[in-house]
């Protein structure tokens, strides 16, 4: 019996017709081991069994950070279950990692945040929950994380245009991340709605390996920086088929970025997708390898906008924006390198030193309604002029009938194809060499 098990099938039908009984009870013994190995290898844990009341007054926050616990210290495939129908109000929580194994955080129903500030007390007032040091975790289920940022909102000073006037920007108040991820890897967040959060929705910082699909990210389009996806020093990241709504950036992009892909995104209101501000606090930021396709802009303050400080450091390069519908986009397509800092505000003087290098980025079939007469502005920094920008195929026009233009200050490149409105960028011979950089890529721009 035991030598039939190891047999393929074929060499005992070779030999003649197996007695039934032997075959049933080779049957039973493969099912006996597949249920064995469900049974074994599944571990639920749903909030519920750790306390949690979920009526949206209890404080729940207690059996969220021991079922976290309990999935995180469990060996295989472990599913963290938030129930459906329920509501689970969480006060600010760092959920830790490593954890033994992969968890599943199956989300179905409802959490949501206190809604007054003050409930912070002392606790960090930059986050709610937040993923700290955690690997191979895929957040799914269908179910909603509410921010209830309205009280925040309305004691920020950032509201309104205010906050994008040159001379008037607000200094924000700490607001928390709705969730963030910190020093992470092997991170999917999939089909849940993120909403109403007190500043970003979904952040991450210092993570590589992530996928962000199939969400729905809302707030009011006055909402002060409710960016829908913010990543920080990131690499290696998916961001695909997904609605944003918001009332700042849809995506933005800071710090040292690279593998960024982002695609089928629906944005708007907002100020549609940002790679930058670069070169904050005289930072020195490497952003590069940044793919974005597929989107539906409308209604949003910017279409694709890379932004930069007068000063700091670094670059953004090998961008391709592809494949864009703007519909009643003030900005549509922009690159804007006056943004003054802070610091550099009562110090104008020694600036131009430094400054972030914009280079090799592609704008290809790019339709849509402009809701200013310039549909495309290159404004970019006579310390390191824009280089190797390229449009092709472009159809911009303004939403109220009248003809829209370009607008350059230091760009050069090319235009390919049909372009509307005609571009202005400057013949690529007479940019200079920017000092102290070697060119080391011509490679590339086939990441497709
Ligand atoms: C809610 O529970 C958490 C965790 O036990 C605690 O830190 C927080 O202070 C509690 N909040 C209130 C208002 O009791
Ligand atoms: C970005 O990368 C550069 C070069 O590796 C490094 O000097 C800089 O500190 C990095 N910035 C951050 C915020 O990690
Ligand atoms: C820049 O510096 C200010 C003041 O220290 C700080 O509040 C802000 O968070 C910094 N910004 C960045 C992007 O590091
Ligand atoms: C264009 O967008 C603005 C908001 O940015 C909105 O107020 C206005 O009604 C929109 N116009 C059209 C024609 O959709
Ligand atoms: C550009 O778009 C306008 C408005 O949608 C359209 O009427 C026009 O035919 C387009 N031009 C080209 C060359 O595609």
């Amino acid at each position: 019996m035991q030598n039939s098990l190891v047999k393929p099938l074929g060499s005992r039908m070779a030999r003649g017709a197996p007695r039934p009984a032997a075959v049933l009870l080779l049957l039973a013994g493969v099912v006996a081991v597949l249920m064995l190995n469900a049974a074994e290898s599944r571990i639920l844990l749903t909030l519920d069994d750790f306390g949690a009341v979920g009526d949206g007054i209890a404080n729940d926050t207690k059996a969220f950070e021991d079922v976290w616990k309990a999935a995180c210290a469990a060996g295989d495939n472990t599913i963290l279950n938030v129930p459906a129908g329920k509501t689970y109000q969480i006060w600010p929580v760092t959920l830790s990692g490593p954890c033994s194994s992969e968890i599943k955080l199956f989300i179905s129903g409802n959490i949501v945040a206190p809604e007054s500030p003050d409930d912070w007390g002392s606790s960090d007032r930059r986050q709610w929950l937040h993923f700290y040091k955690v690997q191979e975790l895929k957040v799914t289920g269908g179910g909603i994380i509410d921010g209830r940022g309205q009280q925040w909102w309305a004691q920020s000073s950032c509201k309104g245009k205010l906050h994008n006037h040159k001379n008037k920007r607000c200094t924000p108040q700490p607001a928390p991340k709705a969730v963030h991820f910190e020093d992470c890897h092997g991170i999917s967040v999939k089909g849940i709605t993120l909403q109403n959060s007190q500043q970003y929705h979904l952040t991450f910082t210092r993570c590589s390996n992530v996928e962000a699909n199939y969400l729905r990210v809302t707030s009011p389009e006055d909402s002060p920086n409710t960016n829908g996806v913010h990543l920080v020093d990131s690499y290696n990241v998916h961001v695909k088929d997904n609605l944003i709504s918001t009332g700042d950036d849809c995506v933005s992009i800071v710090g040292n970025c690279t593998d960024v892909r982002l695609r089928a995104i629906s944005c708007g209101p907002g100020h549609g997708i940002s790679i930058g501000t670069l070169g904050e606090n005289n930072s020195v930021d490497y952003v590069e390898k940044i793919k974005v396709d597929t989107l539906f802009i409308s209604n949003a303050e910017n279409g694709v906008r890379v932004r930069t400080t007068k000063s700091g450091g670094g670059f953004a390069r090998k961008v391709k924006f592809e494949s864009i519908v703007m519909r009643n986009v003030t900005n549509p397509i922009i690159i804007d390198q006056e943004r003054s800092d802070h610091l550099e505000d009562s110090s104008e003087a020694p600036a131009a030193a430094r400054a972030v290098q914009v280079e090799k980025i592609n704008y290809i079939d790019i339709r849509g309604t402009s809701a200013s007469e310039h549909a495309v502005t290159f404004s970019c920094s006579d310390a390191a002029p824009c280089r190797r920008l390229s449009l092709t195929n472009l159809n911009l026009t303004r939403v109220d009938g009248h003809k829209a233009s370009s607008y350059c200050r230091k760009a050069f490149g090319r235009s390919i194809g049909t372009v509307i409105p005609e571009s202005c960028l400057s013949k690529e011979d007479f940019v200079q060499q920017v000092p102290g950089r070697s060119e080391e890529d011509d490679d590339d721009d086939s990441d497709s």
